[in-house]
């Protein structure tokens, strides 16, 4: 049995949208089982960041700021010193439009924050050996792009669709360190992101869809509980994998 207050101690774990949503629960948690955390967002003075992590550990926390938007991303920020046991990268935007309607502007945008961006961190932080041997590597994927694909999500869906791809590749690359790779694929959960797409829906066309989830909208912390297990040792068998994690979205 390894799911005790002390999975983490000794672990250093970055997580990319640290100061937000999925990302800071994830931060949060692991930061009470013992863990160090690396956050990672593009603006780290959010108040909601420092005072609810701050909180928890101050001494386990250390910040980056990085714009994954940004054609000139700058890691030399990260210290050279800490090599990573998990790698959570939580960072996303969602915005809706009809394929058509998406400028090409907002499509490279998307791609930039959900996916190239991140990537090239990732990539950084193996090439660096940064990344620790029987380490865990976990990409937040969501249903679009995995089991479903909304109407105004295509952009969104494929930069999903994109992480999922990735996952089963560099899961078999990473096999010989045993470093382990694999992606949640989450419906939806009530956070900033969510808000907003709350506000672009209207409540009460937003109340009619919450009846598709038999098990209704989710939490932060109904995600990153799978998010945990996936990054510590438990999970030391599973690579490659996407998981649905939709409260009964996907067969209703
Ligand atoms: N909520 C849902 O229903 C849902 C469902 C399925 C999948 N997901 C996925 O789960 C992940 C987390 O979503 P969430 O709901 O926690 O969203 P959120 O609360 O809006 O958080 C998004 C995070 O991404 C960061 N981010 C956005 N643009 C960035 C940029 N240019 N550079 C660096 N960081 C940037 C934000 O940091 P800043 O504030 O500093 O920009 C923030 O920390 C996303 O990948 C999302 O696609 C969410």
């Amino acid at each position: 049995m390894i799911f005790n207050d002390s999975l983490f101690r000794n672990k250093n774990i970055l997580v990319t949208g640290a100061n937000s949503g999925l990302g800071l629960d994830v931060c949060q948690e692991i930061s009470n089982l013992g863990g160090a955390i690396t956050g990672v967002s593009r603006s780290i003075d959010k108040q909601i960041f420092s005072k609810q992590i701050k909180t928890v550990s101050s001494d386990l926390l250390n910040t980056v700021s990085i714009d994954f938007s940004s054609k000139d991303l700058d890691f030399e920020k990260f210290d050279k010193n800490v090599k990573y046991d998990a790698v959570f990268l939580s960072a996303g935007v969602s915005k809706v439009s009809g394929f058509v309607q998406t400028d090409e502007e907002t499509m490279e945008s998307m791609f930039d924050i959900n996916v190239i961006g991140q990537l090239k961190l990732l990539r950084y932080l193996l090439k660096k050996k940064l990344v620790k041997s029987n380490a865990s590597i976990v990409f937040m994927s969501s249903i679009n792009g995995t089991s479903l694909g909304s109407k105004g999500h295509s952009i969104y869906a494929a930069t999903k669709g994109a992480l999922n791809g990735i996952t089963m590749s560099l899961a078999n690359e990473l096999s010989k360190k045993r470093i382990r790779v694999n992606a949640i694929a989450s419906g939806l959960v009530k956070t900033p992101m969510f808000i907003d797409n709350l506000r672009l829906a209207g409540e009460d066309s937003m109340k009619e869809y919450e009846k598709t989830y038999p098990l209704g909208f989710g939490t932060p912390n109904d995600v990153s509980n799978l998010a945990i297990f996936l990054l510590s040792d438990g999970a030391r068998w599973i690579t490659g994998q996407t998981y649905i994690i939709d409260g009964g979205h996907s067969i209703a």
